[in-house]
């Protein structure tokens, strides 16, 4: 099938499917599908934007005005998390791009622009000085002391401070990004092109600690996503600084991932793994990646490009043509994805996210070229 056929062909099985999963759905925030149906997560958990950010992508093309309100309903529904403070973690950037900043693009509106420059100064007002790294999260139980952590996660955040910049003049929400990545560039990404999930900094005097395995399995194996993570986020500092560095950092990253894929183009949970371990895939750690390399063919010289955006679609096309359900009445989009392997947590299921960065390829290919990012 050629390329514009089959993108074609699933974009229309995607726009009817969540049309029919919006009227169960609604306003709400779905996180992993369970027996078939999308189970919800409360509006602070940092997959909050995932939904809206699909209907979004959609109504972008359809202008589909029922999934225009819901999107806009999911957003004022986290003016209360935004308010609430406490539970507001670094994944603010997740939150506030796929609501917010996707409205404000689409549609021009101020209410919106105003929402997200608020996420984008709790943001940056994580940043912690002493070892250039962005707080990833608040203390999970009562007293824990999590103030040194950073995580490959937060490259997917720092876009909200791009373009708060951009929208506002202020460099210091670039100025911050530039200093979290540059720091990422020293700790997290290794010779080989693997990363780390977890660096643990001593808050105080900013000196690097340790590298903790995180959601992978050790500290020095190759957690899949973690890893589409660093694609996809080298790619867009590169976009938004236009410095080289980011772009040779985001290749390297991108040949350990597609060196290490398998013959079906779909990722296990993590590329290096003892023998007795059990090795579920991580498909959402394919459609992220897949947006990375697509972006990131569009960065590189023409020599270059058919690497990257064949792999990326390759990926694509393989979701679309192995891990999907278009007839029966699963609500997930992309099946036999993992999301936190070590904790045993979803380890065969859809998962909100990997189905927006699916949908969020598709519609690149159809030629929707503005990033939400
Ligand atoms: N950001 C959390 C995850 O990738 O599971």
């Amino acid at each position: 099938m050629t390329e514009q056929k089959w993108v074609d062909e699933a974009w229309e099985k995607v726009t009817n499917k969540i049309s029919r999963t919006s009227e169960r759905i609604g306003a709400n925030f779905p996180h992993a599908s369970e027996n078939g149906q999308y189970v919800l997560a409360e509006p602070h958990w940092w997959t909050a934007g995932f939904w809206p950010g699909i209907l979004w992508l959609i109504y972008r093309d359809s202008k589909d005005e029922n999934l225009r309100i819901l999107a806009e309903d999911c957003e004022q529904k986290l003016d209360a998390v935004q308010r609430d403070y406490y539970k507001l973690d670094h994944d603010m950037g997740f939150m506030w791009t796929l609501t917010s900043v996707a409205r404000h693009k689409i549609l021009g509106e101020e209410e919106s622009k105003r929402r997200a420059l608020v996420a984008a100064n709790l943001l940056m007002g994580r940043f912690n000085p002493n070892g250039n790294y962005i707080r990833a999260w608040n203390p999970w139980t009562e007293g824990e002391d999590n103030s040194g952590i950073a995580i490959i996660d937060c490259m997917m955040n720092l876009p909200l401070l791009y373009w708060a910049s951009e929208e506002t003049g202020d460099p210091r929400f670039k100025g911050v990004a530039k200093k979290h990545a540059e720091m990422v560039l020293d700790h997290f990404i290794r010779s080989d092109g693997g990363v780390h999930h977890i660096i643990v900094f001593n808050p105080d005097s900013g000196e690097k600690i340790e590298a903790l395995g995180g959601q992978g399995y050790a500290p020095e194996s190759a957690w899949s996503r973690g890893t589409a993570w660093a694609i996809y986020g080298l790619t867009l500092t590169y976009h938004y600084t236009g410095e080289e560095k980011y772009l040779e950092y985001a290749k390297r990253v991108a040949h350990f991932f597609i060196s290490h894929l398998p013959e079906d183009f779909v990722p296990d949970w993590d590329f290096r793994l003892p023998a007795d371990v059990a090795s579920p895939k991580d498909s959402s750690a394919g459609a992220i990646a897949a947006c990375g390399l697509l972006l990131l063919g569009d960065k590189v010289a023409t020599h270059e490009s058919p690497i990257y955006k064949k792999a990326g679609e390759r990926i694509l096309q393989s979701l679309y043509n192995h891990y999907s359900d278009w007839e029966g009445l699963e609500e997930g989009l992309i099946l036999h994805a993992t999301s936190h392997f070590p904790q045993g947590k979803y380890t065969d299921n859809p998962l909100i996210y990997g189905d927006y960065y699916f949908v969020e390829g598709l519609a690149y290919l159809k030629g929707f070229k503005e990033l939400f990012w």
